[in-house]
Parts: structure tokens; sequence; C-alpha cells
């Protein structure tokens, strides 16, 4: 069974003369260990998708399952619960704490729960290392780069070992080696780690990185391609 599995979902906001439908019928499933890049141009809906996908927003119409529970029948405290503990989101400006340094914003994530500190830091610098950070990890955000920063994103999205990462736009102000550098740790921490991710993007040489290529257009699903 897939992680995520979303079932014919539509979106629309307004009403109306006003109403804009933003995400049309999409059907979709995303693998353990798998990372497929939503591409499509501005204003095609991929935000919206990846706010439904992580239960910020409510489908129209449609059903999101996410390890086989229908998120679509949560209440609002079992959303709360679910975008805490079940989904991890980087989204776009990576929105860090800027006076604490790249490990405190990773210590600041795993304390909400109030599981046991050590196990915290433990995971907290496994993760810096594994994303290359472990020599920046005492600086400042705001003193870090913005691929560093990027992936200290990614990073603190993980540290609550979530199903689902959801990931917009990770390199959209670096440079293409930068950018290749985030979306390559991406794809090795959730190939290790075995979790389901979407990462929108509007530059395919990034999507070109990732395991599944899936197009959208105006709200639908125009295309989708395997690429490993
Ligand atoms: N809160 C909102 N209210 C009304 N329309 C919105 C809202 N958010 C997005 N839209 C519209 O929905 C469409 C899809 O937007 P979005 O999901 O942000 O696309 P993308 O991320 O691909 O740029 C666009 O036409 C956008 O203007
Ligand atoms: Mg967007």
């Amino acid at each position: 069974m897939a992680v995520l599995q979303l079932r014919d979902v539509s979106k629309s906001y307004g009403q109306g003369s006003r109403r804009v439908d933003a995400v049309r019928d999409v059907s979709l499933d995303v693998d353990h260990g798998e990372v497929v890049a939503l591409e499509g141009p501005s204003g095609s809906g991929k935000t919206t998708l990846l706010a439904l996908a992580g239960a910020l927003l409510s489908p129209t119409s449609g059903e999101i399952f996410l390890d086989g529970d229908n998120v679509t029948r949560y209440g609002a405290r079992a959303r709360t619960r679910y975008r805490r503990d079940r989904v991890g989101f980087v989204f776009q400006g990576s929105n860090m704490v800027p006076f604490l340094t790249a490990r405190e914003n990773l210590l600041v994530v795993g304390s909400f729960g109030g599981s046991d500190r050590s196990a915290i830091r433990h995971r907290a610098d496994e993760l810096l290392e594994q994303l290359d950070l472990g020599a920046v990890r005492d600086q400042i955000a705001t003193r870090l780069s913005g691929g560093e920063r990027q992936r200290v994103a990614i990073a603190r999205a993980l540290m609550r070992d979530p199903s689902l990462l959801l990931v917009d736009e990770p390199t959209a102000s670096l440079n293409f080696e930068l950018g290749t550098r985030v979306v390559d740790a991406l794809l090795s921490e959730v190939h290790r780690r075995q979790k389901a991710c979407i990462m929108v993007t509007h530059d395919d040489r990034m999507a070109r990185l990732s395991d599944r290529i899936v197009e959208i257009r105006d709200g639908r699903i125009l295309s989708e391609r395997p690429l490993s």
C-alpha cells in the first residue's frame, strides 16, 4: 500500500463567479522511499495540492489516505495531530528561528511532543551529519548560506520522524549547483528513511533528479514520468 493516496481530490476557492478550481480530480499515490516531483507553472495548483496532502486545507471533494487512514474524515484535533506528528513540511522561505543555531532549530521542533531529551539531541546530530551540516551546526541561522538553510529545513522536517515529507520549491533561491546538493540530500534521506515525499518545483533540472515527475497544469495531472 502506498504511504499517501489521493483519490479524485478537488479543491475550489471562493464561490460563484469568483470561484477558482485550483485542484481538479487528482489521483496520486506516493510510495515508501519515493520522491515525486510535482512540476508545473505558477498558478497550476502545486502549493494547494501540498496543503491538501498536509491537511492544512480540506478538499472540496475526494479522499486522502495516509498509511491507510482516511485523513479527510479527521476532525480538527486529529488534523492538528496529523500535521504535527505524521507530516514534515518544508515551505518556501524555510522559516527558521533566526537567532538560534542550526542545531537549536532542530532541537526546538524535537521538543514539542516531549520525548526524551537525549534521544532528541541524538536525532538532531544524526540528521545534521547526514545532511552535511556538521561543520555549521552551531552557527546562527541567519549566518547560514541559502543551501545550508534549506538542508536545515529538511532536517527539521524529519525530526519527528513523519511518514510524509512535503517540500515546496526547495531550490527556488539557489543556483543550479547548490540546488542539486539540496535535492540530492533530500533524495538520500527519503530513500534511507523510506519516507514518502512530494517536492514541488518549476525547475525541470531539479525535477529530473527525483524518482518520478508528475506534471500539473490548471489543477489537473497532465503526465507522469518514472525516472528510476
Ligand atoms: N487562498 C486562495 N484563495 C483564492 N485563490 C487561491 C488561493 N490560493 C491559491 N489560489 C489560486 O489557486 C490557483 C492555484 O494556486 P497555487 O496552488 O498557489 O499554485 P502554484 O503553487 O502552482 O503556483 C491559482 O489560480 C491561485 O491564484
Ligand atoms: Mg506555489
